[in-house]
């Protein structure tokens, strides 16, 4: 394919002009020919995003969702959103400072710190947002920052507005953070070290009691970023203490995000009741900001009811996982250091075309499950990401595998 013509300078002329490198994306992942791959993005769907996803009336088995419990699309669920929204309409329509608070937020919040093991919890109205936004406000100039190299965008975000000194590790190397903790420790006034519970390319998870050690040693604080792993770790899905069977208060700050297990929108910093009541006050993007939405905190808070009252869920959830790992790992794919209990599994390829092919192979056989490349990951490691659900049969994941390991372009 030849290149475009990207010119060395942006055209005159009023109006925003996009960067030169976004023109060079679009002509890469533009297209469906052999390496584009534009006609896999954005596609729309007509309903509901769990095992099944329609798309111009075909019906694919879905490995897209990190809906991992099946909660969004539960009866129980959207009665709930639909009762709040009768009740206290669509939004808060203020800052909960102001006149945004509703009982609703209080409960969730109170069910969050329940499920998490932790004083007390504080909603925000985006997950991403809710990384940013915490880091950004708890550290300062004259601080550091240590961040796993693969911690998701939003946490380099915070760490970079938060004007701290920023250090990044090798990915769950905590010899290599060791060395840094020893060598940059000192020279900060409060650190910080932040880690995801379950990585969300990768679906590997860090060493938690070690890290506890180390925060402890060199008297830092530590956060866990629980996207992927609140719901889905843990015999009744508490997340990575839970798996780990340490105390969840010897973790400073666990974030999550409401839109995965728990079928909703937005995001909550966990921990004790200080730390809490401080963001309630003075977090910039909590405190100028909008309440979370009634129908959103009301879905969050019966997912969280239903996982505690139907425990069945976590447990189909972490049979399947097994299923995926072992019928992979018999078929000799790829998936890197996934843990046995993540949901997230990559089946790595290599080469961007051969994953983009790979997933068209999986499409024309109605699976859906996305190609992800450079940057979101190395140029050399594209994979293919599932997210695995507690509604997949043993039957969805048989079939998938099979053909994977049939396409032979399985790495
Ligand atoms: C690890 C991690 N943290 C934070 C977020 C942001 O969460 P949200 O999509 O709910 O804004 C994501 C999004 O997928 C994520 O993977």
């Amino acid at each position: 394919m030849n290149e475009p013509d990207l010119g060395n300078k942006q055209s005159e002329g009023p109006g925003y002009r996009v960067p030169l490198y976004y023109r060079k994306l679009k002509h890469n992942i533009g297209g469906s020919g052999s390496v584009g791959a534009g006609d896999l993005f954005y596609q729309v769907f007509e309903g509901l995003n769990n095992r099944i996803a329609t798309s111009e009336g075909r019906d694919f088995i879905n490995f897209c969702s990190y809906n991992y419990l099946d909660l969004c699309g539960d009866p129980d669920v959207a009665m709930a959103a639909e009762a709040a929204i009768r009740k206290y309409g669509t939004s808060v329509s203020a800052s909960r400072i102001v006149s945004g608070e509703r009982p609703l937020h209080r409960e969730l919040e109170a069910a969050i710190a329940g499920f998490v093991g932790t004083e007390d919890s504080i909603v925000f109205v985006g997950g991403f947002s809710t990384n940013e936004d915490t880091i950004a406000h708890l550290m300062g100039e004259g601080d550091s920052i240590f961040l796993d190299e693969y911690i998701h965008k939003s946490a380099q975000l915070g760490a970079s507005m938060s004007g701290a000194k920023t250090y990044s590790f090798p990915h769950n190397d905590l010899e290599a953070l060791e060395q840094m903790l020893s060598a940059h420790r000192a020279e900060g006034k409060n650190a910080l070290i932040v880690v995801e519970g379950v990585y969300s390319m990768d679906g590997d998870i860090p060493d938690l009691p070690k890290l506890i050690e180390l925060k402890r040693r060199y008297q830092t604080l530590l956060m866990v970023d629980e996207a992927h792993s609140i719901g889905v770790l843990g015999q009744t899905g508490r997340g990575l203490s839970e798996h780990f069977g340490t105390d969840p208060g010897h973790v400073d700050i666990w974030m999550g995000t409401l839109s995965k297990s728990f079928a909703s929108c937005g995001g909550y910093i966990a921990g004790n009741a200080e730390l809490i009541e401080y963001l309630r006050y003075t977090a910039p993007g909590f405190v100028y900001s909008v309440g979370l939405a009634p129908p959103m905190a009301a879905a969050a808070l019966k997912a969280i009811q239903l996982i505690e009252a139907q425990p069945d869920r976590v447990r189909d959830l972490r049979s399947r996982v097994s299923t995926f790992h072992e019928l992979a790992l018999s078929a000799g794919l790829n998936i890197g250091d996934a843990n046995q209990a993540s949901a997230v599994i990559p089946v790595i390829i290599g080469r961007a075309d051969s994953t983009i092919a790979l997933s068209r192979v999986l499409k024309d056989n109605g699976i859906l499950a996305l190609p992800i490349g450079y940057p979101a990951v190395s140029k050399t490691k594209a994979r293919i990401r599932f997210f695995i659900s507690s509604g997949h049969t043993d039957e969805d994941i048989r079939r998938t595998v099979e053909i994977i390991a049939e396409s032979s372009i399985s790495g």
